[in-house]
């Protein structure tokens, strides 16, 4: 069977907890390493540890080769037209806050200008936007979802004006597993003359991205849900559009020239990485990538067809369970559960669950706003990565149902 070859590269897999195996739903929060990205980190550690575009030695030079053509092949993969179009950083996180201050600090906003968010934005997606309003004066509003967790694309024709400057949208939301219409919305904001930033940190893992397809200005994720070590990310922007932006960070490599009367700098993407960047993460990267494109195989995609028929089934057909997140087309949703039950908190669900080998997220899913939409304090979340198996799906259900029996 594929999914167990694929499932022997992922050593956690085979971890236990409390003597029980240990059966993963959090990769939603962040993805289990496999063995191929952790061999890289070590090269790239042991071998290959060098600063990067700095040193004529050897060593630097193939370490930068490592570093630039993990850039080429991320831009591969998203399908961007140019490796400058690829911004290493962090994660989501300052891919979001690096876009929002260099908008900031190109004078794209004015006051009185205004942000489109979806109402299912996590805070990532929301706060770094919140940050720049309070500075600029901007107005910030929201893009509604209806009571299955879908945008309401057309209330974007009222919502749009001849102020909105930018629309932020997750390409799939991290509470409610829905890919978003990215291309309708993105050709419809565009018509306005509004840019278009899509939040991808669930869209990586679960989509095709194609980001020339998608049409959208910014895309930003992160590589620690792609398989590749924490503290990696990307923000994709069109060249264009970048080449307008001023630094985020100053300091080193992302200058041109350095003096007391005047300071240029460096041509995108290098402007926006300043100082020592991800050395041994960064290239991890590339494996991630590798991996990613062995877990959309067939019969693992299978699986996953199976889980969500399964999934779907079980959580709908108990009537003390809410689901969040339940497009009436199944195509939309990802293998991603996040739901309540009556009577029973979120939290004591998931300590007994815990105690069963099933690690869940339980809380508010970094995004309040749509908590506080669907009237709950917090949710339990089980997501599923291709490495999952029917097997701990059929678990987890039998798991949760003990569960609530002894909460009830
Ligand atoms: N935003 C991440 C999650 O959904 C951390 O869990």
């Amino acid at each position: 069977m594929k999914i167990d070859t694929v499932r022997s590269d992922f050593p956690q897999l085979r971890e236990t907890v409390y003597g029980k195996p240990l059966v993963y739903l959090d990769n939603a929060a962040t993805s289990l390493r496999p063995l191929s990205v952790v061999r890289e980190w070590e090269d790239m550690s042991l071998k290959y540890n060098s600063n990067l575009h700095r040193a004529v030695h050897k060593t630097a030079v193939d370490a930068t080769e490592r570093y630039e053509s993990t850039r080429a092949a991320v831009a591969a993969f998203v399908g961007a037209e140019f490796p400058e179009e690829i911004v290493f950083t962090s994660g989501t996180t300052q891919s979001i806050n690096l876009l929002a201050s260099c908008l900031e600090g190109s004078g794209f906003f004015s006051s009185g200008d205004e942000i489109l968010v979806a109402e299912s934005e996590h805070h990532s997606n929301i706060v770094p936007w919140q940050l720049v309003s309070m500075r600029k004066g901007l107005k910030i509003k929201v893009i509604p979802v209806n009571s299955h967790g879908e945008i309401l694309v057309e209330t974007l024709s009222e919502l749009l004006t001849p102020r909105t400057k930018l629309c932020c949208i997750a390409h799939i939301s991290n509470v409610l597993g829905i890919v978003n219409p990215i291309r309708e919305i993105v050709d419809i904001c565009h018509a306005n003359g509004t840019l278009v930033l899509v939040d991808g940190a669930q869209g990586i893992v679960h989509a095709d991205v194609n980001i020339r397809e998608a049409g959208c200005d910014f895309y930003a994720f992160s590589g620690h849900k792609i398989y590749a070590a924490p503290g990696t990310g990307v923000l994709y922007g069109k060249k264009a559009l970048l080449e307008n932006l001023p630094p985020y960070m100053g300091g080193g490599e992302m200058i041109e020239s350095v003096s007391w009367e005047k300071t240029t700098f460096a041509p995108v993407p290098g402007r926006f990485e300043a100082g020592t960047q991800n050395i041994s993460g960064t290239p991890t990267l590339v494996p991630a990538i590798q991996t990613c494109k062995i877990l959309r195989d067939r019969e693992i995609a299978k699986e996953q067809e199976d889980i969500k028929a399964f999934m779907a089934k079980s959580l709908t057909s108990n009537p003390d369970i809410t689901l969040y997140g339940n497009p009436e087309d199944p195509a939309k949703k990802i293998p991603l559960y996040s739901f309540s039950v009556a009577g029973v908190h979120h939290e004591d669900l998931a300590l007994i669950l815990d105690k069963m080998g099933i690690a869940v997220r339980s809380g508010q899913m970094c995004a309040e706003p749509l908590m506080n939409r669907f009237g709950v304090t917090g949710m339990l979340r089980a997501s599923f990565a291709p490495y999952n198996t029917l097997k701990e799906a059929e678990y987890f259900i039998e798991s949760l149902n003990k569960a609530i029996k002894m909460l009830k």
